[in-house]
Protein backbone atom coordinates (compact mmCIF):
# COMPACT_ATOMS: atom_id res chain seq x y z
CA UNK A 1 0.00 0.00 0.00
CA UNK A 2 1.04 3.60 -0.77
CA UNK A 3 0.36 6.98 1.10
CA UNK A 4 0.40 9.21 -2.14
CA UNK A 5 0.18 13.48 -1.70
CA UNK A 6 -0.11 14.56 -4.90
CA UNK A 7 -2.97 14.25 -7.63
CA UNK A 8 -0.70 12.83 -10.30
CA UNK A 9 0.62 10.06 -8.61
CA UNK A 10 -3.19 8.86 -7.49
CA UNK A 11 -3.87 9.33 -11.40
CA UNK A 12 -0.90 7.36 -12.28
CA UNK A 13 -1.79 4.42 -10.59
CA UNK A 14 -5.37 4.61 -11.73
CA UNK A 15 -4.27 4.74 -15.52
CA UNK A 16 -1.83 1.44 -14.53
CA UNK A 17 -5.02 -0.55 -12.91
CA UNK A 18 -7.29 0.56 -15.87
CA UNK A 19 -5.08 -1.03 -18.27
CA UNK A 20 -5.06 -4.34 -16.65
CA UNK A 21 -8.92 -3.86 -16.34
CA UNK A 22 -8.97 -3.63 -12.69
CA UNK A 23 -12.25 -1.80 -10.99
CA UNK A 24 -11.89 0.71 -7.93
CA UNK A 25 -13.73 1.37 -5.51
CA UNK A 26 -13.29 4.87 -3.44
CA UNK A 27 -13.51 5.59 -0.04
CA UNK A 28 -13.51 9.42 0.90
CA UNK A 29 -12.78 10.35 4.78
CA UNK A 30 -11.47 13.40 6.28
CA UNK A 31 -9.33 10.53 8.87
CA UNK A 32 -8.56 9.76 12.04
CA UNK A 33 -10.60 6.57 11.23
CA UNK A 34 -12.33 4.33 13.15
CA UNK A 35 -14.63 1.59 12.64
CA UNK A 36 -17.29 3.52 10.69
CA UNK A 37 -14.59 4.23 8.06
CA UNK A 38 -13.17 1.22 8.08
CA UNK A 39 -16.46 -0.66 7.46
CA UNK A 40 -16.66 1.70 3.99
CA UNK A 41 -13.15 0.53 3.33
CA UNK A 42 -14.03 -3.13 3.84
CA UNK A 43 -16.47 -2.92 1.83
CA UNK A 44 -14.63 -1.39 -1.06
CA UNK A 45 -12.14 -4.29 -1.03
CA UNK A 46 -14.74 -6.69 -0.85
CA UNK A 47 -16.08 -5.31 -4.02
CA UNK A 48 -13.51 -4.03 -6.13
CA UNK A 49 -10.21 -4.94 -7.09
CA UNK A 50 -8.15 -1.65 -5.97
CA UNK A 51 -9.16 0.79 -3.18
CA UNK A 52 -8.29 4.51 -3.06
CA UNK A 53 -8.74 5.72 0.83
CA UNK A 54 -8.57 10.21 0.79
CA UNK A 55 -7.65 11.70 3.87
CA UNK A 56 -8.61 15.06 3.58
CA UNK A 57 -9.39 17.38 5.79
CA UNK A 58 -11.25 19.43 3.41
CA UNK A 59 -11.17 23.10 4.50
CA UNK A 60 -13.77 24.36 2.39
CA UNK A 61 -16.74 22.01 4.31
CA UNK A 62 -16.00 24.15 7.52
CA UNK A 63 -18.10 27.40 8.45
CA UNK A 64 -16.07 30.11 9.52
CA UNK A 65 -16.54 29.51 13.09
CA UNK A 66 -16.28 25.86 13.31
CA UNK A 67 -13.37 23.20 14.11
CA UNK A 68 -11.13 23.08 10.94
CA UNK A 69 -7.87 23.92 13.42
CA UNK A 70 -8.81 21.78 15.91
CA UNK A 71 -10.07 18.89 13.42
CA UNK A 72 -8.11 15.21 14.92
CA UNK A 73 -5.96 14.18 12.60
CA UNK A 74 -2.98 11.86 12.89
CA UNK A 75 -2.05 9.50 8.97
CA UNK A 76 0.60 7.39 10.48
CA UNK A 77 -2.31 5.52 12.47
CA UNK A 78 -4.64 6.12 9.44
CA UNK A 79 -2.35 4.64 6.86
CA UNK A 80 -1.37 1.70 9.37
CA UNK A 81 -5.43 1.08 9.73
CA UNK A 82 -5.63 1.09 5.43
CA UNK A 83 -2.81 -1.29 5.21
CA UNK A 84 -4.50 -3.04 7.55
CA UNK A 85 -8.28 -3.68 6.37
CA UNK A 86 -6.20 -4.11 2.70
CA UNK A 87 -6.16 -1.05 0.97
CA UNK A 88 -4.26 -0.18 -1.84
CA UNK A 89 -3.65 3.93 -1.68
CA UNK A 90 -4.38 6.57 0.71
CA UNK A 91 -3.96 9.81 -1.09
CA UNK A 92 -3.54 12.39 1.65
CA UNK A 93 -3.33 15.69 -0.09
CA UNK A 94 -2.38 19.36 1.31
CA UNK A 95 -5.11 21.82 1.09
CA UNK A 96 -2.75 23.52 -1.51
CA UNK A 97 -2.62 20.32 -3.66
CA UNK A 98 -6.35 20.11 -4.21
CA UNK A 99 -7.47 23.78 -4.53
CA UNK A 100 -4.70 25.64 -6.28
CA UNK A 101 -4.12 29.46 -6.57
CA UNK A 102 -7.02 31.04 -8.00
CA UNK A 103 -9.32 27.90 -7.17
CA UNK A 104 -12.98 29.43 -8.18
CA UNK A 105 -15.25 26.85 -9.42
CA UNK A 106 -17.66 25.49 -6.93
CA UNK A 107 -20.49 22.09 -7.32
CA UNK A 108 -23.65 23.48 -5.41
CA UNK A 109 -26.78 21.81 -4.90
CA UNK A 110 -30.21 23.09 -4.21
CA UNK A 111 -33.08 21.40 -2.64
CA UNK A 112 -32.06 18.39 -0.61
CA UNK A 113 -29.55 20.90 1.01
CA UNK A 114 -32.13 23.56 2.53
CA UNK A 115 -33.11 21.54 5.52
CA UNK A 116 -30.76 19.83 8.31
CA UNK A 117 -26.98 19.99 8.13
CA UNK A 118 -27.45 22.68 4.65
CA UNK A 119 -29.59 25.07 6.99
CA UNK A 120 -27.30 24.97 9.74
CA UNK A 121 -24.09 24.86 8.38
CA UNK A 122 -24.82 27.11 4.99
CA UNK A 123 -21.80 26.57 2.79
CA UNK A 124 -21.23 22.70 3.98
CA UNK A 125 -22.81 21.09 1.27
CA UNK A 126 -20.67 22.93 -1.55
CA UNK A 127 -17.68 22.26 0.01
CA UNK A 128 -18.54 18.40 0.24
CA UNK A 129 -20.19 18.32 -3.43
CA UNK A 130 -17.05 20.24 -4.61
CA UNK A 131 -14.27 17.90 -2.61
CA UNK A 132 -16.34 14.94 -3.93
CA UNK A 133 -16.30 15.72 -7.40
CA UNK A 134 -13.11 16.45 -7.76
CA UNK A 135 -12.25 13.04 -5.99
CA UNK A 136 -14.18 11.51 -8.53
CA UNK A 137 -12.18 12.96 -11.02
CA UNK A 138 -9.29 12.27 -9.97
CA UNK A 139 -9.71 8.94 -9.02
CA UNK A 140 -12.68 7.50 -11.69
CA UNK A 141 -13.94 4.69 -9.02
CA UNK A 142 -16.69 2.31 -10.48
CA UNK A 143 -17.85 2.23 -7.45
CA UNK A 144 -17.54 4.85 -4.18
CA UNK A 145 -18.86 4.49 -0.24
CA UNK A 146 -20.43 6.34 1.76
CA UNK A 147 -22.15 6.54 5.33
CA UNK A 148 -25.73 6.34 6.47
CA UNK A 149 -24.35 8.24 9.34
CA UNK A 150 -24.40 11.48 7.43
CA UNK A 151 -27.84 10.68 5.48
CA UNK A 152 -27.92 14.31 4.36
CA UNK A 153 -25.07 13.91 2.92
CA UNK A 154 -25.37 10.36 1.60
CA UNK A 155 -28.73 11.91 -0.55
CA UNK A 156 -26.50 14.80 -1.76
CA UNK A 157 -24.00 12.63 -3.25
CA UNK A 158 -26.53 10.26 -4.46
CA UNK A 159 -28.50 13.27 -5.98
CA UNK A 160 -25.25 15.19 -7.55
CA UNK A 161 -24.45 11.56 -9.37
CA UNK A 162 -27.44 11.61 -10.97
CA UNK A 163 -27.57 15.39 -11.83
CA UNK A 164 -24.57 15.54 -13.42
CA UNK A 165 -23.80 11.91 -14.91
CA UNK A 166 -20.84 10.68 -13.01
CA UNK A 167 -19.24 7.49 -14.11
CA UNK A 168 -20.01 5.86 -10.48
CA UNK A 169 -21.94 3.91 -7.98
CA UNK A 170 -22.43 5.17 -5.09
CA UNK A 171 -23.06 2.79 -2.23
CA UNK A 172 -24.32 3.43 1.15
CA UNK A 173 -22.92 1.71 4.06
CA UNK A 174 -25.04 1.63 7.88
CA UNK A 175 -24.23 3.55 10.99
CA UNK A 176 -21.41 1.72 12.89
CA UNK A 177 -22.00 2.42 17.38
CA UNK A 178 -20.44 1.81 20.20
CA UNK A 179 -21.62 -0.62 22.04
CA UNK A 180 -23.82 1.63 23.91
CA UNK A 181 -25.44 2.98 21.15
CA UNK A 182 -23.53 6.16 20.32
CA UNK A 183 -22.51 6.56 16.23
CA UNK A 184 -19.35 6.34 16.16
CA UNK A 185 -17.62 9.30 14.95
CA UNK A 186 -13.80 11.50 14.88
CA UNK A 187 -15.37 14.01 16.81
CA UNK A 188 -16.58 11.85 19.65
CA UNK A 189 -12.76 12.35 20.95
CA UNK A 190 -13.77 16.56 21.42
CA UNK A 191 -15.57 14.35 24.77
CA UNK A 192 -15.19 14.43 28.41
CA UNK A 193 -16.31 12.19 30.41
CA UNK A 194 -19.48 13.71 31.45
CA UNK A 195 -19.63 14.53 27.98
CA UNK A 196 -19.68 11.18 26.63
CA UNK A 197 -21.95 10.23 29.12
CA UNK A 198 -24.86 13.13 28.14
CA UNK A 199 -24.20 12.04 23.82
CA UNK A 200 -26.27 9.14 24.75
CA UNK A 201 -29.16 11.28 24.64
CA UNK A 202 -28.74 11.06 20.61
CA UNK A 203 -29.18 7.64 20.61
CA UNK A 204 -31.87 7.07 23.02
CA UNK A 205 -33.62 9.84 21.81
CA UNK A 206 -33.55 8.22 18.39
CA UNK A 207 -35.25 4.99 19.81
CA UNK A 208 -37.59 6.69 21.42
CA UNK A 209 -38.74 8.42 18.12
CA UNK A 210 -38.64 5.14 16.55
CA UNK A 211 -41.14 3.47 19.11
CA UNK A 212 -43.36 6.15 18.58
CA UNK A 213 -43.67 5.33 14.81
CA UNK A 214 -43.44 1.78 15.24
CA UNK A 215 -46.45 2.18 17.54
CA UNK A 216 -48.42 3.93 15.18
CA UNK A 217 -47.94 7.28 15.71
CA UNK A 218 -47.52 9.24 12.16
CA UNK A 219 -47.71 12.99 13.39
CA UNK A 220 -44.50 14.50 13.58
CA UNK A 221 -45.04 17.53 15.35
CA UNK A 222 -45.87 14.82 17.96
CA UNK A 223 -42.34 12.74 17.84
CA UNK A 224 -40.29 15.68 17.26
CA UNK A 225 -41.88 17.48 20.30
CA UNK A 226 -41.90 14.65 22.11
CA UNK A 227 -38.18 14.07 21.34
CA UNK A 228 -36.96 17.38 22.13
CA UNK A 229 -38.29 17.57 25.90
CA UNK A 230 -36.54 14.06 26.10
CA UNK A 231 -33.17 15.56 24.59
CA UNK A 232 -33.83 19.11 27.08
CA UNK A 233 -33.49 16.76 30.39
CA UNK A 234 -29.54 16.27 29.08
CA UNK A 235 -28.16 19.39 30.53
CA UNK A 236 -25.23 19.16 28.61
CA UNK A 237 -27.28 18.88 25.47
CA UNK A 238 -28.48 21.94 23.25
CA UNK A 239 -30.27 20.77 20.39
CA UNK A 240 -29.51 22.30 17.17
CA UNK A 241 -32.32 20.69 15.02
CA UNK A 242 -35.02 17.48 15.45
CA UNK A 243 -36.47 16.93 12.13
CA UNK A 244 -38.31 14.01 9.81
CA UNK A 245 -37.79 14.75 6.12
CA UNK A 246 -39.10 12.84 3.15
CA UNK A 247 -36.07 10.36 2.24
CA UNK A 248 -36.25 11.20 -1.36
CA UNK A 249 -35.83 15.34 -1.20
CA UNK A 250 -35.09 15.89 2.26
CA UNK A 251 -37.66 18.12 2.52
CA UNK A 252 -40.02 18.30 5.73
CA UNK A 253 -43.08 16.65 6.20
CA UNK A 254 -45.98 16.77 8.48
CA UNK A 255 -47.03 13.42 8.57
CA UNK A 256 -45.25 10.30 8.32
CA UNK A 257 -46.94 8.80 4.83
CA UNK A 258 -44.15 8.02 2.78
CA UNK A 259 -40.28 6.83 3.49
CA UNK A 260 -38.69 9.29 5.95
CA UNK A 261 -35.16 10.06 7.62
CA UNK A 262 -35.66 10.87 11.04
CA UNK A 263 -32.44 13.42 11.99
CA UNK A 264 -30.98 15.37 14.65
CA UNK A 265 -28.17 17.49 15.52
CA UNK A 266 -27.05 17.92 19.08
CA UNK A 267 -24.53 20.34 20.25
CA UNK A 268 -23.02 18.57 23.87
CA UNK A 269 -20.65 20.70 25.46
CA UNK A 270 -19.63 22.66 22.21
CA UNK A 271 -19.36 18.77 20.25
CA UNK A 272 -21.90 19.40 17.86
CA UNK A 273 -23.11 15.55 17.00
CA UNK A 274 -25.56 14.17 14.73
CA UNK A 275 -27.41 10.77 14.33
CA UNK A 276 -30.33 9.34 12.61
CA UNK A 277 -32.92 6.43 11.64
CA UNK A 278 -34.70 5.87 8.74
CA UNK A 279 -38.40 4.63 8.62
CA UNK A 280 -40.25 3.10 5.89
CA UNK A 281 -43.95 1.47 6.88
CA UNK A 282 -43.35 -2.43 6.17
CA UNK A 283 -39.75 -2.57 6.72
P1 LIG B 1 -15.82 11.78 7.48
O1 LIG B 1 -16.64 12.45 8.53
O2 LIG B 1 -14.42 11.42 7.78
O3 LIG B 1 -16.60 10.48 7.05
C1 LIG B 1 -16.15 9.70 5.98
C2 LIG B 1 -17.18 8.65 5.66
O4 LIG B 1 -17.37 7.78 6.77
C3 LIG B 1 -18.57 9.29 5.38
O5 LIG B 1 -19.17 8.63 4.28
C4 LIG B 1 -19.32 9.01 6.67
O6 LIG B 1 -20.73 8.92 6.51
C5 LIG B 1 -18.73 7.68 7.08
N1 LIG B 1 -18.94 7.45 8.52
C6 LIG B 1 -18.57 8.27 9.54
N2 LIG B 1 -18.99 7.75 10.71
C7 LIG B 1 -19.63 6.59 10.43
C8 LIG B 1 -20.28 5.58 11.22
N3 LIG B 1 -20.36 5.69 12.54
N4 LIG B 1 -20.83 4.53 10.59
C9 LIG B 1 -20.76 4.42 9.23
N5 LIG B 1 -20.16 5.33 8.43
C10 LIG B 1 -19.59 6.39 9.02
O7 LIG B 1 -18.00 12.67 5.63
C11 LIG B 1 -16.89 13.13 5.47
O8 LIG B 1 -15.78 12.70 6.15
C12 LIG B 1 -16.60 14.24 4.47
O9 LIG B 1 -17.72 15.07 4.37
C13 LIG B 1 -16.20 13.72 3.07
C14 LIG B 1 -17.31 12.88 2.42
C15 LIG B 1 -14.91 12.89 3.16
C16 LIG B 1 -15.91 14.93 2.14
O10 LIG B 1 -14.92 15.72 2.64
Amino acid sequence: MKVVKTIDEVKQAVREWREEGLTIGAVPTMGYLHEGHLSLIDRSVKENDRTVVSVFVNPIQFGPSEDLESYPRDIERDSALCRGHGADIVFNPEPGEMYKDGFSTFVDMSVLTEELCGLSRPTHFRGVCTVVTKLFNIITPDRAYFGEKDAQQLAVIKHMVRDLNMNVTVVGCPIVREADGLAKSSRNTYLSGDERSAALILSRTLALGRKMIEAGERDVRKITDAMKKNIETEKLARIDYVKIVDIETMQQVETIDRPVLCAMAVYIGKTRLIDNFSFTEGE
